[in-house]
């Protein structure tokens, strides 16, 4: 297995090194226009992995050519959110690095399954898709994993227990329109609104929905990582071990939920084959007003982000 992680920024840093101590691939590859970065972030981790245990090597490189052949390819590379922006605010800036990374990684790996990061994320996965003309089982975006396991943390500091007990799904686009689904949560099978209040359950949806934001205030000159990465990990380990799990992810639709040529957080089994089924779940009025909301969004950044990739 070999894995290249484009961009070497906290994100992807901290992508190969979790990938590298789990020893999910024997070769990571990271890269990173900046020279110097990849190659000494790289080396770094590449020495911490006698004591990690692990024999999974990490290069760091400014080319694409020594990524040839790679199984899984991330694309983490891009700018990240400051105090008061949006994640939409990137898209410009962002749908340019993107296309030139995805551009030149599938010159290389044209085999590989695609997990997109970059943000605004469901816009990005869709250029990506189209840049690669890759079917969608193998490019999809990771945001629902990240979305849901804040949800499931500020659950569990609500209740005083266990966040490995605590099941639930966010779907939606990757933004302030996300759709928290508390019906579909549970805490060891007993359902959260039998559990919390309706009005503390709208504060965690809300928290939840607003979580990267939160993160972003405190750092002030970047967006998270720690939980992005463990997000993208997880679904690496489901495809590399084929475990089927169910997560969520950013996928493009093609009628399921009656939608199409749109792309948002569904829930999704990885496996070896990559994106090998989309979950349709019965939603109820509010639940599909929500999604339909969501959708919509995604939909116009979308539409602007490839018209003005046309027109430059
Ligand atoms: C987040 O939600 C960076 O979009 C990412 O933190």
């Amino acid at each position: 297995m070999k894995i290249t992680v484009i961009g070497g920024g906290h994100v992807g840093a901290t992508c190969a090194q979790l990938i590298a101590n789990a020893e999910l691939a024997k070769d990571v590859y990271l890269v990173d226009i900046i020279d110097g970065i990849p190659q000494g972030k790289a080396l770094d981790m590449y020495e911490s992995m006698p004591v990690n245990e692990s024999d999974t090597r990490i290069y760091g490189v400014n080319s694409y050519e020594e990524t040839k052949d790679s199984d899984i390819v991330v694309i983490t590379a891009g700018l990240a959110r400051k105090p008061g922006m949006s994640r939409d605010d990137l898209v410009i800036k962002n749908a340019n690095i993107v296309k030139s990374c995805a551009e030149s990684a599938i010159k290389y790996s044209p085999e590989a399954y695609y997990i997109i990061v970059s943000n605004p994320l469901d816009v990005m996965t869709y250029l990506a898709l189209k840049v690669t003309g890759l079917p969608k089982h193998k490019v999809f975006g990771m945001a629902g994993i990240l979305d849901t396991a804040r949800y499931r943390s500020f659950i569990s500091m609500e209740l005083g227990v266990s966040m490995q007990d605590i099941q639930g799904l966010i779907l939606g686009g990757h933004g302030d329109t996300m759709v928290p689904l508390p019906r579909f949560t549970t805490v060891a099978g007993i359902p959260v609104n039998d559990l919390i209040p309706k009005e503390r359950m709208d504060a965690i949806c809300a928290r939840a929905a607003g979580g990267g934001g939160e993160i972003v205030k405190y750092l002030k000159t970047g967006s998270a990582y720690y939980a992005p990465a463990s997000a993208v990990v997880q679904m690496i380990e489901s495809i590399v071990r084929d475990q089927k799990r169910i997560l969520p992810c950013s996928v493009l639709l093609e009628g399921e939920y009656g939608y199409d040529d749109v792309l948002v957080g569904v829930p999704v089994v990885l496996g070896k084959g990559g994106v090998e089924k989309v979950i349709e779940l019965k939603l109820n009025d509010d639940e599909k007003a929500a999604l339909n909301t969501s959708v919509d969004h995604v939909r116009t950044t979308i539409a602007d982000a490839m018209e003005m990739i046309k027109n430059q």
